[in-house]
């Protein structure tokens, strides 16, 4: 490419567009969780359909849900070769708080070669990254080497209620031979990888109430139970001194990985201090692993929210009657979400104090994933994403969840291919997210190349029995 194409701030022409497309689409609040971000969802579905026209899919469409809608676009070059089906979700995280935010996070801002507002890394810039690989295959040569079908979902980040039932009534149109799902990261810019695991969740609130009423803290403090009380020695009995969770049967199904293994996660190039440093967190877990153990190949149990009581300024002197917190769990092979539920929801109602109610209502939960090792399509992806780095291709196990993974591979009954370019202090969820611009524009060269790979592959290369 000639110097004259590289625009102010080392962006290509041929780049730019996916920039701007990004800053158009961020704009717009899809906030899946938010009741009234429902027109919002609306909005950046059609967004995102008529973008997928414009970078040359040949049909785009808006698949409605009991929740919020998909996109569903595709471009079918001849039913013989080889199809991709490309997932990711345009649906975004909550803003809160939001004024932590150095820009404000429906306003995208451009700077040092980051993209910052809601939803660039997670997920708005990976679909982006598909649709304008797309469109330059396109501009280059016309046709492209393989067919390709998007779906793009809209409640990823509220727990995927209907994706289920989205893929069942829609399976022959989402048929594939392989599918490449785009919403996870790399260890570092220069440590390309693929993810090959992904931790399931399970997600819960929990509510305690031992009055019928508000009391006075003087007429009656000292002489009844406390909500506040009996939930923090609930939450506080859930591990134990070693970093262990009490709840009996919490265990039950997990893997333990072979010393080999551990080896092998070991040799990852992750430094558990530095990752902990970057964001002013302190080590703590389960005793007898590493930070990277900790956080990917074991279970977890961590309190998420917790409220009761007066909140306001000031003093007020009341008991409440009521008390509450939202946990979760990070599920690893071969735990099932069912009998965790059972058996943590068993555990808090046995471990409170007569007299004490305890309520325990799942929100929502989904499976961890292992994709299948040496599989063709793995090892090509495997093969391009070295070529483009530059370095060689690490599996990553990821600490993440992404339920719908399990309903692509077991309704389709496809490979699932993880790429992602995301970075570890992308601060997806968080305040100031962003995403590195170089990123996406490599993934677009990782995308270009894979298709060309698996067209290679046919569609006889790439059905290699799953295992
Ligand atoms: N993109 C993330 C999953 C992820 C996180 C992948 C970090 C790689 C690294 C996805 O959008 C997400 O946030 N998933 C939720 C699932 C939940 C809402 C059911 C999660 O992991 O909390
Ligand atoms: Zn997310």
């Amino acid at each position: 490419m000639s110097g004259g194409d590289i625009l102010a701030s080392g962006i290509s022409a041929r780049e730019r567009p996916l920039v701007e497309g990004l800053k158009r689409w961020v704009a717009i609040p899809s906030v899946s969780t938010d009741p009234e971000r429902a027109r919002d969802v609306e909005a950046s579905a059609a967004f995102l359909r008529d973008y997928a026209l414009g970078c040359g899919m040949s049909r785009a469409e808006i698949w409605p849900t009991a929740g919020h809608p998909a996109v569903f676009a595709e471009r079918i070059e001849d039913p013989s070769l080889p199809t991709v089906l490309v997932y990711g979700h345009h649906d975004v995280q909550p803003v809160d708080p939001e004024n932590e935010w150095e820009a404000a996070p429906f306003e995208p801002l451009e700077r040092d070669g980051m993209l910052l507002g809601r939803g660039t890394a997670d997920d708005k810039g990976h679909i982006l990254m598909h649709m304008e690989a797309i469109r330059g295959i396109l501009d280059t040569r016309g046709r492209l080497p393989i067919n390709v079908k998007l779906i793009a979902e809209g409640e990823e980040e509220d727990g995927s209620e209907h994706f289920e039932e989205l893929v069942r009534d829609h399976r022959q149109q989402l048929a594939a031979d392989v599918a490449v799902i785009s919403d996870t990261g790399m260890l570092a810019e220069d440590v390309p990888g693929l993810t090959v695991a992904l931790r399931g969740l399970a997600y819960w609130e929990v509510r305690v109430e031992t009055s019928s009423t508000d009391l006075h803290s003087g007429v009656y403090g000292g002489a009844v139970l406390n909500p506040i009380a009996v939930l923090s020695q609930l939450l506080a009995g859930l591990h134990d001194a070693r970093g262990r969770v009490t709840v009996p049967g919490f265990y039950q199904g997990v893997r333990d990985l072979t010393s080999g293994e551990r080896a092998e996660l070991a040799q990852v190039p992750f430094d558990g201090g530095t990752f902990l440093a970057s964001v002013g967190a302190t080590a703590d877990g389960e005793e007898g692993y590493s930070t990277m153990e900790r956080r990917t190949i074991r279970p977890t149990l961590e309190i998420c929210g917790i409220w009761g009581g007066y909140q306001g300024e000031g003093a007020k002197t009341v008991i409440p009657s009521r008390a509450g917190a939202k946990l979760s769990s990070r599920l690893v092979p071969d735990q099932e979400a069912d009998q965790v539920t059972a058996a943590v929801g068993a555990h808090l109602r046995a471990a409170a104090p007569a007299g004490a109610r305890v309520e325990f209502e799942l929100i929502h939960d989904g499976r961890w994933v292992l994709t299948p090792s040496r599989h063709p399509a793995v090892d090509a992806a495997a093969r391009v994403v070295s070529e483009v780095w530059q370095a060689p291709c690490v599996f990553i196990r990821e600490g993440g969840s992404i339920p719908p993974v399990v309903t692509i591979a077991d309704e389709l009954g496809v490979p699932c291919v993880l790429f992602g370019v995301g970075l570890p202090d992308d601060r997806i969820h968080a305040p100031n997210e962003r995403v590195v611009l170089h990123q996406l524009f490599k993934g677009m060269q990782v995308v270009g190349r894979l298709w060309d790979a698996y067209a290679k592959l046919g569609r006889q290369g790439l059905s290699e029995p799953l295992g």
